[in-house]
């Protein structure tokens, strides 16, 4: 599939069919980094559900909410941004969330996802971006190295990679 094909926009929070997709994409991915049995019973689809429209329509948070759509109208993948803070009292735009369909993969699409989330983080007015992610998970760690995200280890198997925006 080539990128050319793939337009990114923000998701209307009136678009049910929209937030239903990328919530069962949520648990996809959980299912997918943490396996079947320690991924598959986490969330509902409900709470996952719960989850995008708290980032859509919430006034607890600053977030939006992105899809890679196809030339045919198919959500090849999605990324989830809000203002989150690093833990040590500094502001940071925070990938919540990322996901492309297998079959759309190694095309640029997450790559795509990234600019769209990198430059609404600079319109909220924040330099730092970060997201976390398994320290298995080498696809992802991969994505964001190469963008010139530098990598921290985090408590619980988890990993860190962050990057000041200019
Ligand atoms: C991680 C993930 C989002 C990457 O999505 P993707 O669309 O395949 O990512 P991209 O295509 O932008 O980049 C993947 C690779 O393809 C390469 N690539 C990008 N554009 C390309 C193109 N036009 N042609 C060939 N290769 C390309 C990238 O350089 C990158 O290479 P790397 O693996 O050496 O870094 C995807 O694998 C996924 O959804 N994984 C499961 C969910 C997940 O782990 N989410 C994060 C949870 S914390």
């Amino acid at each position: 599939m080539p990128l050319a094909d793939v337009r990114i926009r923000a998701v209307d929070p009136a678009a049910q069919d929209d937030v239903k997709i990328i919530a069962e994409r949520m648990l996809s991915t959980l299912v997918e980094v943490l396996g079947e049995e320690a991924g598959g019973s986490l969330y509902t689809l409900e709470g996952t559900t719960q989850r995008v429209m708290w980032h859509l329509e919430s006034e607890e948070v600053v977030a939006q909410v992105f899809v890679a759509e196809t030339a045919q109208g198919e959500i090849a993948g999605h990324t989830i941004v809000r203002v989150d803070d690093d833990g040590e009292g500094r502001e940071i735009g925070l990938f919540a969330t990322t996901y492309v369909v297998p079959e759309c993969r190694g095309a640029g699409v997450a790559s795509s996802l990234l600019d769209a989330g990198e430059a609404w983080m600079l319109e909220q007015g924040q330099s730092l971006a970060a997201t976390y992610t398994d320290r298995l998970n080498k696809k992802l760690q991969n994505l964001y190295l190469g963008r010139g995200y530098r990598m921290s280890a985090m408590p619980n198997d988890f990993v860190k990679m962050a990057k000041e925006l200019t």
